[in-house]
């Protein structure tokens, strides 16, 4: 399952994130938790020392060795130089699993030892000013839009993004990439504003959006919250101790998260697994072509003096293609 936190910077993107982590690892399921915000605080909430996470190897300075792995044998890809990241997987190309190893893991994941479970960590490495350019090509969240669009994964296994919900975020086809977006916001009013306008632009495409109320505090604010969001609001979280400690650098038990938090969590996980349901082929695909076709004409063709949307590959079924473990 892919899932995205998204919402306002400080609403608790990054803490929403590692605590679904904890839960899903403490339950023994397979995740790959993957940091692409602006802000790298992915693997400090994950128990990462500074230099323990400043010396995980970025995605984004790995585009090359990923491509080139990804592309495999397609022969609608004559080079890695070819390949931006809206290409789409065709016949000949890499997919990718959140379980076994591959060179893109082996370069760039680090195995992070939670309680009950280890879990793999990739960040896409800082962003710098450059980057956040509308439709920029270095941007670095590319390389986590090559892999979601390489990856094959079901039930019961997860890829946990934490990302940003600014307009970077729509430049690209990647929020039309995960099963469930959950969007983190705080119970005041830039927070209902941040959602509303994730939720009029993404709702057009489908994106499955649920809202988890942050820093709750009270009966006022959890009302705030359901008046502004309406059904969409999935769950709330309150102020939490063990989010308290875990920010001084302490490493208590994740047993010892408050118990309201702990069940929001498993909401949370009931709303991702569920999405397993809301699967559309049909749509994946289209959506991979729309948006690879605007990349392709708004700079890639330019940029690669190429004409890519010969990359496309009509014949290519997602159903039909080997299973990475078999490549
Ligand atoms: N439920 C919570 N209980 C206690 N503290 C919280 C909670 N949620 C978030 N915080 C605190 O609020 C601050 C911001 O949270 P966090 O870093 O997760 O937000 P973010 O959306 O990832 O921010 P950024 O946009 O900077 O990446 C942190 O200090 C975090 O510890
Ligand atoms: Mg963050």
């Amino acid at each position: 399952m892919k899932i995205a936190f998204v919402g306002k910077g400080g609403s608790g993107k990054t803490t929403l994130s590692s605590l679904f982590v904890r839960h899903l690892a403490a339950s023994g399921r397979p995740v790959v938790a993957v940091d692409a915000d602006i802000n790298q605080h992915l693997g400090a909430a994950l128990g990462l020392t500074d230099e323990e996470a400043a010396a995980v190897e970025p995605l984004g300075g790995r585009l090359p060795l990923i491509k080139e792995y990804l592309r495999g044998s397609n022969p609608r890809i004559a080079s890695a130089d070819e390949m931006i990241k809206t290409t789409p997987p065709g016949s000949g190309s890499r997919l990718l699993s959140l379980t076994g190893d591959n060179p893109v893991y082996d370069a760039c994941a680090r195995r992070v030892q939670l309680d009950g479970g280890a879990v793999r960590f990739l960040a896409t490495g800082p962003f710098t000013e450059d980057d956040l350019g509308v439709s920029c090509y270095h941007s670095k969240t590319g390389a986590v839009e090559l892999m979601l669009n390489h990856l094959r994964d079901g039930a019961g296994e997860y890829l946990v993004v934490d990302m940003t919900a600014g307009a970077d975020s729509f430049a690209s086809g990647m929020f039309t990439r995960f099963d469930a977006t959950f969007l983190v916001a705080e119970p005041t009013r830039k927070g209902v504003s941040v959602y509303r306008q994730y939720r009029d632009y993404a709702r057009s495409f489908g994106v499955n959006l649920r809202v988890i109320g942050n820093k709750v505090q009270n009966a006022d604010d959890a009302e705030f919250l359901r008046e502004h969001v309406g059904c969409d609001l999935l769950v709330t979280m309150g102020q939490s101790e063990y989010v308290r400690a875990v920010e001084k650098g302490r490493t208590p038990a994740f047993a010892t998260l408050e118990p309201d938090n702990r069940r929001a969590l498993a909401t949370v996980k009931e709303a991702a697994d569920a999405a397993i349901r809301l699967r559309d082929a049909e749509r994946w695909t289209r959506q991979a072509v729309e948006f690879h076709l605007r990349n392709a004409r708004g700079w890639g063709n330019a940029r690669t003096g190429r004409d890519l949307a010969q990359q496309i590959d009509p014949d290519f079924r997602w159903e039909e293609a080997p299973s990475p473990q078999l490549v």
